[in-house]
């Protein structure tokens, strides 16, 4: 071979290993993170993308082999928002998946988008049932819980506590509906009931006329859903308005998570159900909550957690096919089979793509929500009218 030919054969084998080298290989996996970064679930927000950020810095910045590369979207927790949020996200910035959101109004508007336009949507914490019932599709997974789940476990809690005539008061929309209609649930099942369903707008906190109506109607037990900032001042006022001293105050997890520093006093004691808990007896957990703190210089809450499991749902997906997003039917199957080693215990999916696991019960100790028992092992949302 001349000199010549052997550069030309040369030149030729480089440019044949170029193009053998797939190309979603040399590109940055886009992530869309849709999440509340102003108003009351701020700090949820924040919470969720650190915890998804942690998980990929341990892989190296990587997932299925790839770089990650984010994008932002405040969706404000504003349904009527969201189409357009999530459209800069899918049309604009052409992302590969899109990761949220806290509030169930913006992701029922959400899930309609992806299922529309077949994006793969992982949802850090939104408990609206309808998109694990019946808006359930292939391309749509939740790593967090039903509304359901934890008002359940803490209706079956309350009843067992003797608690017969229960109060609940949430804001008026899914999450706060649907809550409640998991306590309903688990407190008949005990042998209880709830006598009065108070509501008031999201994210309204004028708690007064309702603390009120509360006091006169002197139930056994009031069960609240509310979060964020919202749940700050309202377990301020129940405990301001004397509530706290005759009429115990339940409510799932969210009710204290994340919230205990601003509470201070007033959330001294309460039990609330959640599938996290501080002090739980998970070795994933300690390694996790170290690794947290060293890295946000503060302890991780329940929507860390979240964020965190979000990443590794995803990446197991991405990692079953090496990072080509095109090969989606083999990713979807491979989330499906999932065991997400979590910081909450090892939990999988149910067919309707929503984790089934153990609800616990907590107390609340200074700034802890400690641990007390499991309320609810395996626990599976019912999921009515979910056909994929
Ligand atoms: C919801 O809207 O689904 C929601 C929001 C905040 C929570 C839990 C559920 O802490």
């Amino acid at each position: 071979m001349t000199q010549r030919y052997r550069a030309a054969a040369l030149g030729l084998a480089a440019a044949a290993v170029l193009t053998i080298a797939p190309v979603h290989a040399q590109n940055k996996v886009k992530v869309g993170f849709m999440l509340p970064y102003t108003g009351t679930y701020t700090a949820l927000g924040n919470a969720i993308e650190n915890g998804f950020k942690l998980y990929v810095q341990e892989q190296g910045g990587k997932l299925g082999g790839r770089e990650v590369e984010y994008y932002k979207v405040d969706d404000e927790s504003e349904p009527s928002k969201a189409v357009d949020n999530i459209n800069k996200l899918i049309k604009r910035d052409n992302v590969d998946v899109v990761v949220g959101t806290v509030h169930s109004g913006v992701v029922m508007a959400m899930a309609k988008v992806a299922k529309d336009t077949n994006t793969l949507l992982v949802i850090p914490n939104a408990g609206a049932r309808a998109v694990t019932g019946p808006m359930c599709a292939p391309n749509i997974f939740r790593a967090s819980f039903s509304n359901w789940q934890p008002g359940y476990a803490m209706g079956k809690v309350a009843g067992e506590q003797g608690k017969k005539k229960v109060v609940t008061i949430t804001w008026k929309y899914a999450a706060g509906d649907e809550s409640v209609e998991g306590f309903k649930d688990g407190l008949k099942a005990s042998g209880g009931d709830v006598v009065k369903e108070l509501t008031l707008p999201f994210p309204n906190v004028e708690f007064q006329a309702l603390l009120t109506e509360i006091a006169a109607t002197k139930p056994d037990a009031v069960y609240a859903f509310f979060a964020g900032g919202g749940a700050v001042k309202f377990v301020k006022d129940y405990a301001a308005a004397g509530l706290s001293k005759t009429i115990p105050l339940y409510g799932p997890g969210f009710l204290t998570d994340g919230t205990l520093e601003a509470q201070g006093d007033s959330a001294q004691g309460l039990l609330t159900t959640l599938h996290y808990a501080d002090g739980l007896p998970v070795a994933k957990d300690k390694t996790f909550r170290t690794a947290y703190q060293s890295a946000y210089k503060m302890a991780p809450d329940v929507y860390a957690v979240q964020g965190y499991d979000s990443a590794q749902l995803l990446a197991i997906g991405l990692n079953a096919v090496k990072g080509d997003v095109s090969k989606r039917n083999e990713l979807v199957a491979a989330m499906e089979k999932a065991k997400i080693d979590s910081p909450r215990g090892t939990f999988t999916l149910s067919k309707s793509h929503e984790p089934v696991q153990d609800m616990y019960l907590r107390k609340v100790e200074g700034t802890q929500n400690k641990y007390v028992s499991v309320a609810v092992k395996n626990l599976a949302d019912p999921s009515p009218g979910c056909k994929m």
